[in-house]
C-alpha cells in the first residue's frame, strides 16, 4: 500500500498492473481489500488503483460528516497527486457507487466509463436516513460492534455465512477495525446524499452495471430498473453472489469487466 497527500487528506491506496486505470472504490464500512479478486487477477492492459476512502482502512480520519461529494473530490485529488491525467474507468460498489454519481457530476472530464456494482441511484427515505443517524450515534458511543452483527449477514450469500468462509472472516475483521468516526461520518453522509436518478438517466458514458442475484441490500430488480433508464448501460447479473459480488464471485465479475473494457 502507498500513502499520499490528496488535497486535504492523506489517503492510502494500492496500485497494481499497467494500462487503462480502473479506480475501484469500496463499499461501507469496508476498505480496498474487498477488490482483492480484481487487483490480484492480472487482467491484461489494466492498472488497478484501489484507495481506502477518507476514514476507512489506512486512510486519514477526519472529524464530522463526510459527504459523497467530498469523497469524490478526494478521489480526484488522489488522481492528481498520483499524476494520473488521462481518463479513468470508475468502478464503485454500493457506497462506492453513491460516490460514483458525484464523480460523474463533479469530475466527468476524468471519466472514460463507469462500473456500478450492487448500488442504487435513489437517495435514502426519511426512515432510512433516521436509522443511519441512530446507528452513527451508537457506533460513536459503542464502536463498530452493533454494525458488524447487523450487516455481515446481509453482505454475503447465506452459504458463505454458514461456512464462515475466508472472505466472510476477513470482511468481519475489516469492519471491526474501522474507526468509529469514519463509520459515523459515512453513515451521516449517506443519509444526506441526493437522488441521482436524473443524473443517471442523462449519463452519456459507457456504463456496466453488476449485481449479485441474491443481493438483499440493493436488489437486482432495482438495478434492472436503473439499467432501463440509463442511455448506455449494460447490466450483468452475477450468480452465486449477494451484495459483495466482486469478492464472492470474482471470476464472473472479472469476465464482465474484461468484456466491457474491450468494448469501450
Ligand atoms: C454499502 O455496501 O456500501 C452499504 O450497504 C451502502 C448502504 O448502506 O446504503
Amino acid at each position: 500500500m502507498h500513502t499520499i497527500q490528496a488535497g486535504t487528506v492523506e489517503l492510502s491506496y494500492a496500485d497494481f498492473g499497467e494500462g487503462l486505470p480502473v479506480l475501484c472504490v469500496h463499499g461501507f464500512p469496508l476498505d480496498h481489500s474487498m477488490w482483492q479478486g480484481q487487483y490480484t487477477s492480472s487482467m491484461p492492459g489494466v492498472r488497478w488503483i484501489v484507495p481506502d476512502l477518507r476514514g476507512f482502512g489506512a486512510s486519514q480520519v477526519s472529524s464530522g460528516l463526510v459527504t459523497m461529494a467530498q469523497y469524490a473530490d478526494d478521489l480526484a485529488a488522489l488522481l492528481d497527486a498520483m499524476g494520473v491525467d488521462g481518463p479513468v474507468v470508475y468502478c464503485g460498489l454500493s457506497m462506492g457507487g453513491y460516490v460514483g454519481w458525484e464523480m460523474a457530476d463533479r469530475h466527468r472530464q476524468r471519466l472514460a466509463a463507469m462500473i456500478f456494482c450492487d448500488t442504487r441511484a435513489a437517495s435514502d427515505t426519511r426512515e432510512m436516513a433516521r436509522g443511519r443517524q441512530l446507528l452513527a450515534d451508537r457506533v460513536l458511543a459503542d464502536g463498530p460492534e452493533p454494525l458488524v452483527g447487523s450487516m455481515l449477514s446481509r453482505l454475503f450469500h447465506e452459504s458463505a455465512i454458514a461456512s464462515q468462509s475466508g472472505i466472510v472472516k476477513s470482511t468481519k475483521r475489516v469492519m471491526e477495525t474501522t474507526s468509529r468516526q469514519g463509520i459515523a461520518a459515512a453513515l451521516q453522509g449517506m443519509a444526506q446524499r441526493r437522488d441521482s436518478r436524473t443524473l443517471a438517466a442523462t449519463l452519456h458514458l459507457p456504463v456496466l452495471l453488476l449485481c449479485g442475484v441474491d443481493d438483499g441490500i440493493t436488489p437486482l430488480t432495482e438495478m434492472e430498473e436503473l439499467a432501463r433508464t440509463m442511455p448506455q448501460a449494460t447490466l450483468v447479473p452475477i450468480p452465486d453472489a449477494a451484495h459483495m459480488a466482486p469478492l464472492e464471485n470474482p471470476q464472473a465479475v472479472n469476465r464482465a469487466i474484461e468484456e466491457f473494457l474491450r468494448r469501450i
